[in-house]
């Protein structure tokens, strides 16, 4: 299975490290498409290990062939997972919008899309992010819900990425060739 996991900037990127190794192990392949943000919280050389390929961060950097890297890498995945998605990414996805590689390949892909949204707790209560949730719902859009429990922003409440296990499995269920 080919997996494309659109990683962005949220703590919970540190949990998303062993979900790639769960993914690896079970024999998936996975291409990592990080924001800026997102190698802020984990660094290009920890997903291009993990992941075992090359991470995909431009659609304007230098590359091998003409395909445009968004096109190509929308063709190429089996499904679509964001892990874990930010409240700024989720509402451009809501919105259609396209400013760099991660939300170029969400419009350009007609695969399963796969959102585990992590964030703070006023953040994901907040009418805009619940509104753009809804959005993304009408659009078949499977979302792994976020959780209640402490969070690493030190308020106890709703926006916990799940655990790595938790999340893979829910993948696993998703994806019933696997
Ligand atoms: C320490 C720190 C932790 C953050 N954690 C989150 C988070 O868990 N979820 C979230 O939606 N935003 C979080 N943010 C804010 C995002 O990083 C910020 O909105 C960023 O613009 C997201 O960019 P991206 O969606 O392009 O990756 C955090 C910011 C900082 C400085």
């Amino acid at each position: 299975m080919n997996v494309l996991l659109g990683v962005t900037g949220a703590i919970a990127c540190y949990k998303v490290c062993s979900l790639v190794r769960l993914m690896i192990g079970a024999g998936w392949n996975v291409r990592v498409v990080a924001t800026d943000r997102a190698l802020d919280f984990v660094g290009e050389i920890t997903w291009r290990t993990l992941s075992q390929n090359r991470v995909e961060r431009s659609a304007f950097a230098e590359q091998e062939d003409w395909h445009p890297r968004h096109i190509a890498l929308a063709d190429w995945c089996d499904v679509f997972v964001i892990a874990p998605l930010s409240a700024n990414t989720m509402a451009k996805l809501a919105h259609g919008i396209a400013d760099n590689l991660l939300t170029q390949t969400a419009l350009a892909c007609t695969k399963p899309l796969l959102l585990a949204p992590a964030m703070n707790t006023n953040m994901w209560q907040h009418p805009a992010t619940q509104a753009n949730v809804q959005l993304l719902l009408n659009r078949k859009a499977t979302l792994l819900m976020p959780e209640a429990g402490d969070l690493a922003c030190g308020v106890t409440g709703t926006g916990r990425l799940p655990e790595p296990d938790a999340l893979f499995k829910q993948l696993q269920a998703f994806c019933p060739a696997n």
